[in-house]
């Protein structure tokens, strides 16, 4: 996982917190940073494609229209006492803006935020040299906060309440505790799974917002504003068709629109139009729900083996071929959201909408 640096000036230089206007040693003209600090991490595709078009600031992030409200209200309390944003676990399937928002909120507070994931904070070293190296009022971004270690859980605790590291040295009886000041942080953590936080490193977030997964019109307006940045000639009719088959996830619609626009530039020419977004997302694979392949073999494994369930989550992994995680995490919230598949004490249901959508 990335850890990049992202600053920027917030909007009312003048309202800027003192502690935060010292730490950051850039002209007001400084484009974002971002730099690759830890060696073993690699951005992906995805990374590269998503960095270019996400938005940078508060007001051009389309959508989850009550967390703006609560971020909104937040960034302003704290930037008026002059303090450090409260702690944040923002939480919802992947792909919805999680690190976007931690990055927008970097760029209101007029700060930088680091950005790392559960995984690569395996040994406690990675944690306290992490936590160290954080400047005054920065954001401190953890994605898969679910997956910390109990070590590095435990060493979070005393820092994000009192912005203190307590650290044991030697072992045994002549083991001693030694406590470090840190500098006020912001912890923003993010996770596809609210309920497997432990509850102590729950309790600790200030603030705990979920992520819903957008409306087709607040989708469209997202591809639009993509397409423009990508220079891609685009129709809204063919915006509207892309971003009924992503699934109300913005990842999914910029990932689409780059396969459409491929489509387009090779077999059509042009803009994209309604009937050339449709005839592309057919080669591939992309029903008119936004279905993919792996949707439609889940859910046809629950009807053909077991006549639509109730079925559990391991059998369906097994029979299916994917992940109990992944089809929890990735497949099920957006199955349960359009009505095709539920959750009840005895295991996964299919609805009729689904066995009438795949033609049984
Ligand atoms: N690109 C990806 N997500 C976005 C959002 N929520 N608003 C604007 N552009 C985006």
């Amino acid at each position: 996982m990335a850890i990049i640096s992202s600053k920027q000036q917030p909007t009312e230089p003048d309202s800027q917190p003192k502690r935060r206007r010292e730490s950051s040693g850039k002209s007001p003209s400084s484009p974002p940073k971002s730099d690759l600090l830890a060696p073993t991490a690699a951005v992906d595709e995805t990374d590269k494609l998503e960095e270019g078009i996400r938005p940078q600031r508060l007001a051009d992030y389309i959508g989850q229209k009550d967390l703006k409200t609560v971020l909104e209200i937040g960034i302003a309390a704290a930037r008026g006492r002059g303090e450090t944003l409260d702690h944040l676990l923002l939480y919802g399937p992947p792909g919805l803006g999680k690190t976007t928002m931690a990055l927008i909120l970097a760029a209101e507070m007029g700060t930088s935020c680091k950005i790392t994931g559960a995984p690569s904070l395996e040994r406690p070293r990675d944690i306290v040299g992490l936590l160290v190296s954080l400047k005054p009022g920065e954001i401190l971004f953890i994605d898969e906060i679910h997956r910390l270690t109990r070590m590095a859980e435990e060493l979070l605790y005393p820092a994000m309440e009192d912005f203190r590291l307590d650290i044991t040295i030697g072992k045994g009886q002549s083991a001693k505790t030694r406590s470090l000041p840190l500098s006020p942080f912001t912890l923003v953590g993010a996770t596809t799974r609210a309920g497997a936080l432990t509850s102590p490193l729950r309790d600790r977030f200030g603030l705990i917002q979920r992520l819903h997964f957008y409306e087709p019109e607040e989708l469209t307006v997202i591809l639009l504003r993509t397409a423009e940045i990508l220079k891609t000639p685009i129709s809204r009719e063919g915006a509207e068709e892309i971003a009924r088959r992503s699934r109300g996830t913005p990842r999914i619609a910029n990932r689409l629109l780059k396969r459409v626009r491929d489509y387009t530039q090779v077999k059509a020419k042009g803009e994209i139009t309604q009937e050339v977004a449709a005839e592309a997302l057919k080669v591939f694979n992309v029903d008119p729900l936004g279905l993919d392949w792996t949707d439609r073999r889940v859910l046809s494994v629950m009807i053909q083996n077991f006549n639509g369930g109730p079925v559990g989550i391991e059998t369906i992994a097994s029979a299916s071929g994917e992940d109990v995680q992944t089809i929890e995490e990735v497949y099920e919230p957006y199955l349960m959201q359009i009505g095709f598949m539920l959750r009840t004490p005895r295991g996964r249901m299919v609805t009729p909408a689904a066995w009438k959508h795949l033609g049984y």
